[in-house]
């Protein structure tokens, strides 16, 4: 009875299609959450995939000094460069496979552009931005920054070598995340080639979502059926399956992400996300009045 306790196969209770978003300076991202029908995977506030885009040359765009306060951005390349300045003094470049994971924390102004190199030569970005809710006790901590490169994030394989697996956050195939949370979170991506059939643990009090970017992968105890776009909420239970037709012509993506819910109020606006709205009103006069600093421009 334990044993099939621990064992149990989550299914898939809730699909929900991602919705175009402009944002930043005018780049278009996919959107799945948060959206109508799915307005929080707590402690997961929002899920961003900015494109596949093809800038040509001149044409790439950023999000230029804005502030955040309460929660962590977290920054996923797969292709193309951007570079990061932020009012604590922090500036860094992400290429592609790199991970940026930053708690605002009480407070910070950052950029996120393209590189001069992207900018000048055109190319192709594509990547992913998630949102990770803090808890109140630290939702006004310090600033921190956790830059993880490509060559920092262990890859897990399936016997049969269809499954591979990046585990940005938490563990999955035998291999450990460098990165470190502030509350429990799994964050994988995954390559499905066709005939793929993984299982793959999960704790049982964290919510659970997969979000397919490509393909058609068969999903849960069920096998239900989810597509590149679509965002899958899985319920109850320990083990979470991904599995891809042999029928199939072409690999699957999906992110995989998994988290400790927080269970507080969530008051959210813009780039705040606190617990009242009390506090997001305080986080604007705060940014307005210069409280959380400004991003000091290099003298050429
Ligand atoms: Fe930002």
């Amino acid at each position: 009875m334990e044993q099939h306790t621990r064992l149990k196969e989550r299914r898939v209770e809730q699909v929900v299609t991602a919705h175009h978003q402009r944002e930043g300076g005018g780049f278009m991202v996919r959107r799945p959450l948060p959206t109508r029908n799915l307005p929080l995977m707590d402690p997961f506030l929002l899920v961003d995939e900015l494109g596949p885009v093809t800038y040509a040359p001149g044409e790439a765009v950023g999000a230029p000094d804005h502030p955040h306060r309460g929660f962590e951005t977290v920054t996923y390349l797969l292709q193309g460069e951007m570079q990061h300045k932020d009012s604590v003094g922090n500036h860094g470049t992400l290429g592609p496979g790199d991970v940026q994971w930053m708690t605002a924390g009480g407070g910070v102004v950052h950029s996120e552009m393209p590189t001069s190199r992207l900018l000048d030569e055109g190319g192709v970005m594509h990547g992913f931005q998630i949102w990770v809710n803090l808890p109140a006790a630290l939702k006004m901590s310090a600033p921190r920054y956790q830059e993880i490169s490509r060559s920092e994030i262990p890859r897990g394989a399936s016997e049969d070598g269809l499954a591979h697996v990046s585990v940005i956050a938490g563990r999955a195939l035998g291999v450990e995340a460098a990165i470190d949370t502030h509350t429990p979170i799994q964050y994988q991506d995954w390559t499905l080639k066709p005939g793929a059939n993984v299982v793959t643990e999960v704790d049982p009090e964290h919510n659970v979502g997969i979000y397919v970017f490509s393909g058609i992968i068969k999903a849960g105890f069920d096998l239900q059926r989810v597509e590149a776009g679509q965002f899958a909420v899985l319920r109850e239970g320990s083990i979470v399956r991904l599995s891809v037709s042999a029928e199939e012509t072409v690999e699957a993506r999906v992110l995989l992400l998994a988290g400790l819910p927080i269970n507080e109020p969530v008051a959210r606006y813009g780039p705040f996300v606190m617990n009242t709205e009390q506090e997001l009103q305080q986080a604007a006069r705060d940014y307005q009045s210069g409280r959380m600093g400004q991003i000091v421009q290099e003298v050429m």
